[in-house]
């Protein structure tokens, strides 16, 4: 198996078959040694940098009906919540003050945000902020409408494929979804231009060893400028609630797994990985990734955005999470970058 882990350093790929025996087969040394040179790789592009990016949670209504989340439209018990624009500008105040140059618009797919309504918000953004870099993270939407918002300025773009194998995909999503869509999105953004985040949960309910394979490949093949990855958590008002929650172990194995696939791409420690472990996300960065996602959210909304059980943060004001997250990563021996941190060219 080390072998395999020297393979894929050089190689930066592996076969199906090799991903499936090296995640089948992980031990503590072994995860041990992929850390160790997920760690090289990533100080090789990014020194001791860590990226802030200021996340804007400014919608809970959702259309959509995802098993696993806590914002799905058959959710009677969430309390529902929209930031009007000038909230968001608000937000982008307080962040751009306390030194985040990187903003994330993260919301369910809610059909009060026409593409009007958003194309104002993003110009107002880049309008006020030019030397900061905008994110969306709102969903599936038509080639037509990521083009209108990349023409109004916005650089990047997320959207989790979930699981790149069709049929699990069917197993997490009710019909109205389908994995076809989901992957069209996401050729369409790379097309356009949009620096582009795709991503998965560790753990999801009916996950195998050979999907994960599967994602690593859909991801090697889509290069994406970011991965996002958390381990999956039940949320007590959805279909999933009984099924277990994504292993620490394993979603740190995953990051560096993708840290040796993709180099030079921005990894997210996410808030998913700090909630099942009060170190998940310092011991995040140690197994590779370089990124964390304050939120930045006004404190009244914070604790609606549930996407699953026991989300931390959801008390704290926005300048409180970056100095918390400043001093772990600190606490560790890296840093925060105060740059728009833009993927690096290999
Ligand atoms: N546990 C972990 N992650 C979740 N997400 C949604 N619900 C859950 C959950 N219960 C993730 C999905 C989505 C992102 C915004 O949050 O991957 O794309
Ligand atoms: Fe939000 Fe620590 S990161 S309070």
């Amino acid at each position: 198996m080390v072998g395999l882990i020297e393979k894929l350093e050089r190689e930066h790929t592996l076969s199906k078959e090799e991903y499936i025996a090296l995640i089948k087969s992980r031990t503590p040394e072994l995860s041990e040694l992929l850390f160790e040179k997920a760690r090289a790789v990533r100080e090789h592009y990014y020194g001791k940098d860590v990226y802030i990016r200021g996340l804007i949670e400014f919608t809970n209504y959702c259309k959509n009906d995802c098993y696993y989340c806590g914002i799905r439209c058959k959710n009677r018990n969430a309390e529902r919540y929209r930031l009007t624009k000038e909230q968001i500008m608000d937000c982008c105040k307080t962040g751009y003050e306390i030194g985040f140059r990187t903003f994330v618009l993260q919301g369910g797919e809610d059909p009060y945000f026409t593409n009007e309504r958003m194309l104002d918000i993003i110009h107002s953004i880049k309008r006020q902020y030019p030397d900061c870099a905008l994110t969306l993270s709102v969903g599936e939407k038509s080639r037509e409408e990521y083009q209108s918002y990349f023409d109004a300025g916005a650089d990047r773009y997320l959207l989790r494929h979930e699981t790149a194998n069709n049929e699990h995909y069917r197993l997490l999503h009710p019909d109205s979804l389908s994995p076809e869509n989901r992957k069209r999105c996401l050729h369409d953004l790379k097309e356009i231009g949009f620096q582009t985040g795709c991503g998965f949960m560790v753990g999801s309910p009916y996950q195998t060893e050979e999907h994960l394979a599967e994602d690593m490949l859909f991801i090697k093949d889509l290069k994406p400028q970011m991965v996002g990855i958390g381990p999956f958590i039940p949320q007590h008002d959805t279909p999933f609630r009984d099924f277990p929650q994504g292993s620490l172990e394993l979603t740190l194995f995953m990051l560096g797994l993708l840290r040796l696939t993709l180099p030079n791409v921005l990894l997210p420690s996410t808030t998913a990985l700090g909630t099942i472990h009060p170190k998940g996300r310092e011991l995040g960065i140690l197994a590779g990734a370089n990124v964390v996602m304050p939120n930045l959210s006004p404190k009244d909304v914070r604790s609606k955005y549930l996407l699953y059980d026991n989300k931390i943060c959801t008390g704290d004001e926005a300048a409180e999470c970056k100095n918390c997250l400043q001093m772990r990563v600190r606490s560790i021996g890296y840093d925060i970058a105060v740059s728009r941190g833009d993927c690096k060219k290999e």
